[in-house]
C-alpha cells in the first residue's frame, strides 16, 4: 500500500511493545519479537503497526518517560534491530508508525539533568520552572496520575511542572530551542524510514502562559481520578497548540507519504480543530468515542452522527476500539458484543485502529496486588484506574508462556490464554479471530467499506439496533448491529435484494428471503445489496 494518502485506506494495529513477543526469554516483548511475528500481521490483513515507545527510558511509565529520543532501549533491542524490523516490514508492505512523546521527557534525560542543575543553567528554560506561591506550588494543577503537578526541587528551591509522574517533567514548547531539538529527533527517525508518528498527549503541549488556576469540576465524583476534580481549562488545549502542530507537520511533510496521528482526549467539537486550519494539523486526530461511549445503540448512533456532522469534506475520520490506556473492549462489553464491536470498527467510515489481542477477545484480567506494574495504580489504588489489565501478553499458543515468552512474563497472562490463542482460534472457523480476519479482508476488497459514504438507517422499534449504509458508486452495503440481548426483527425497504456476507456468528451467508431479517442476540450482519 504505497500512495500519499495510504493512511486513509489503512487499518492500523497498535502493538504494546512490552507485551507482543519476547525473543530472548526475559519476559518482556522486544523489536526482534515483533519482527518474528510480521507474518501473523500480514495474515491478519492489517496495513500499519504503531509501536509504543521503545526509546531508552528508566521505564517509570514504561517508555513514556524518554531519556534519549534517538536510540533504542536495550530491553527492546538496538538500532540494528529497529532497522531490520523496518526493512522486513516494508518488504511485506507494512508501514511502521512510531510513538513520539513530545510533552515530557524522563527526569533522567540529559536536558532535564542540566535544566535542574541551577537557575542559570543553559537549558533551564527548556522545562517549566516557577517559584512557589504562599508556601505551596505555583498553582492548583493536578497530575494526571494524582497529586500536585508541581515538584519542588531542592537544588534551586523552584518547582517544575509535570502533567504525569514527577519523573516526567514537561518540556517548555514555547521555547524555540526545544521545538528545534524535537524536530531534529523526528528527522532522526524519518531518515530511518518510519512512516509516521503517533504523538503522545498532543493536546497538552501548550499551556496558559500565565499558568492560571484550573476551575473546579462541579461534576466530579470521588470514584474518579483526582485530576477530574478540576476542569483542564488552562493546563491543556491552549489555542497556540495549532501553530506547534503545524510546525511538526511541516517536518513530516518534507518526507513523502508520512502520517501524523495525534493522541487527543477532547470532546468532538474541540477534537476536530486538530485537523488544523486548511488541514495543516494532524492527519488523524485520534477519535476515542468508541472507548468512552456506553454500549448503547442510540448513544453510539448519535456519536457517529455528531462526528460525521463536524467533519468537513477534506477531513478524514478515524475510529479507535482499544488502546493500552483503557479497559479492553471484551472486558467492557463481554465476548459476544466484542464481536459486534469488531464489525462496527471495521465497517465505519474512517481509518480503524485496533489494539493487539482484541482480535482474540482478551477480556478482563485481574492483576494480583503483588504483580501490579502501572504507577497510576500505585498512586491512586482501588479506583480501577490501573492499566495493567489491558497490557497482558499476547496469546500465541497453549504453551506455558503462551508463545509470548520462554521465561516469566512481566505481567500475568490472561487465564484463558491456554484455550484462547492465535493457534487455537485460527483453526476455529467461527472464532472472533476468524471474524476479524474476514472483516478485514472484506474491507480491503470493497471500496465502499473503506471509502463509501455513511448514512444512518432508522430502524422502527429496534432500539438496540445500530444500522447504517455504506455506499460508493453503485456499491451499497448495509450494516445491522444488535447491541441487545434479544432477537430483533428488522424490516426495511433498504433490505431489498440484500445478501448476508458476514454474520458476527459466522454461521450464515446468502440472500434474505424478504425485506426483513431477524437479528439474534448480539448478532451483527454485514449485507451487500445484490444490485451492486
Ligand atoms: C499517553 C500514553 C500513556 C502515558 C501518558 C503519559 O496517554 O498513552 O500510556 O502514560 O501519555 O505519557
Ligand atoms: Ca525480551
Amino acid at each position: 500500500m504505497s500512495h500519499p494518502l495510504w493512511w486513509k485506506e489503512a487499518i492500523i494495529y497498535e502493538i504494546y511493545a512490552r507485551s507482543f513477543q519476547d525473543s530472548n526469554g526475559d519476559g518482556i516483548g522486544d523489536l526482534e519479537g515483533i519482527r518474528r511475528r510480521l507474518d501473523y500481521l500480514c495474515w491478519l490483513g492489517i496495513d500499519a503497526i504503531w509501536i509504543t515507545p521503545v526509546y531508552p527510558s528508566p521505564m517509570r511509565d514504561f517508555g513514556y518517560d524518554v531519556s534519549n529520543y534517538c536510540d533504542i532501549d536495550p530491553i527492546f533491542g538496538s538500532l540494528v534491530d529497529f532497522d531490520r524490523l523496518v526493512a522486513d516490514a516494508h518488504a511485506r508492505g507494512l508501514k511502521i508508525v512510531m510513538d513520539f512523546v513530545p510533552n515530557h521527557t524522563s527526569d533522567q534525560h540529559p536536558w532535564f539533568v542540566e535544566s535542574r542543575s541551577s537557575r542559570t543553567a543553559r537549558r533551564r528554560d527548556w522545562y517549566i520552572w516557577r517559584d512557589g506561591k504562599d508556601g505551596g506550588p505555583p498553582n492548583n494543577w493536578i497530575s494526571n496520575f494524582g497529586g500536585s503537578a508541581w515538584e519542588r526541587d531542592d537544588a534551586t528551591g523552584q518547582y517544575y511542572y509535570h502533567a504525569f509522574l514527577r519523573e516526567q517533567p514537561d518540556l517548555n514548547w514555547r521555547n524555540p530551542e526545544v521545538r528545534a531539538a524535537m524536530h531534529d529527533t523526528l528527522r532522526f527517525w524519518l531518515d530511518r524510514g518510519v512512516d509516521g508518528f503517533r504523538m503522545d498527549v498532543l493536546w497538552h503541549l501548550m499551556k496558559d502562559p500565565e499558568l492560571r488556576d484550573n476551575p473546579p469540576n462541579p461534576a466530579y465524583q470521588p470514584s474518579q481520578a483526582e485530576i477530574e476534580k478540576l476542569l483542564q481549562v488552562y493546563s491543556a488545549d491552549h489555542p497556540d497548540i495549532h501553530g506547534v502542530i503545524k510546525e511538526l507537520r511541516g517536518v513530516l511533510d518534507a518526507y513523502p507519504d508520512r502520517v501524523l496521528i495525534g493522541e487527543i482526549y477532547l470532546p468532538l467539537q474541540r477534537l476536530v480543530a486538530y485537523y488544523g486550519e486548511d488541514m495543516s494539523g494532524a492527519h488523524l486526530p485520534f477519535n476515542f468515542q468508541l472507548l468512552q461511549t456506553p454500549w448503547n445503540a442510540r448513544m453510539i448512533a448519535s456519536v457517529i452522527a455528531e462526528y460525521e456532522g463536524l467533519l468537513s469534506p477534506k477531513t478524514w475520520p478515524n475510529w479507535v476500539l482499544g488502546n493500552h490506556d483503557k479497559p479492553r473492549i471484551a472486558a467492557r462489553v463481554g465476548q459476544a458484543q466484542a464481536r459486534v464491536a469488531a464489525m462496527l470498527l471495521l465497517t465505519l467510515r474512517g481509518t480503524p485502529t485496533l489494539y493487539y489481542g482484541d482480535e482474540l477477545g482478551i477480556g478482563q484480567v485481574s492483576i494480583p496486588p503483588e504483580r501490579v506494574q502501572d504507577p497510576w495504580e500505585r498512586n491512586e489504588p482501588g479506583l480501577g484506574l490501573g492499566r495493567d489489565p489491558e497490557r497482558t501478553p499476547m496469546q500465541w499458543d497453549a504453551s506455558p508462556g503462551a508463545g509470548f515468552t520462554t521465561g516469566t512474563p512481566w505481567l500475568p497472562l490472561s487465564p484463558d490464554a491456554a484455550a484462547s490463542n492465535v493457534d487455537s482460534l485460527a483453526r476455529d472457523e467461527t472464532s472472533i479471530l476468524s471474524l476479524y480476519r474476514k472483516l478485514i479482508a472484506m474491507r480491503r476488497e470493497h471500496p465502499a467499506l473503506r471509502a463509501g459514504s455513511y448514512t444512518q438507517l432508522t430502524i422502527e422499534g429496534g432500539d438496540d439496533v445500530l444500522g447504517y449504509i455504506r455506499q460508493h458508486g453503485s456499491e451499497r452495503w448495509i450494516v445491522l448491529l444488535n447491541l441487545g440481548a434479544s432477537d430483533v426483527t428488522v424490516q426495511s425497504d433498504a433490505l431489498a435484494g440484500a445478501r448476508v456476507r458476514i454474520s458476527t456468528h459466522l454461521d450464515r451467508e446468502g440472500d434474505l428471503a424478504a425485506e426483513r431479517v431477524i437479528l439474534r442476540p448480539a448478532e451483527g450482519l454485514l449485507l451487500q445489496q445484490s444490485s451492486s
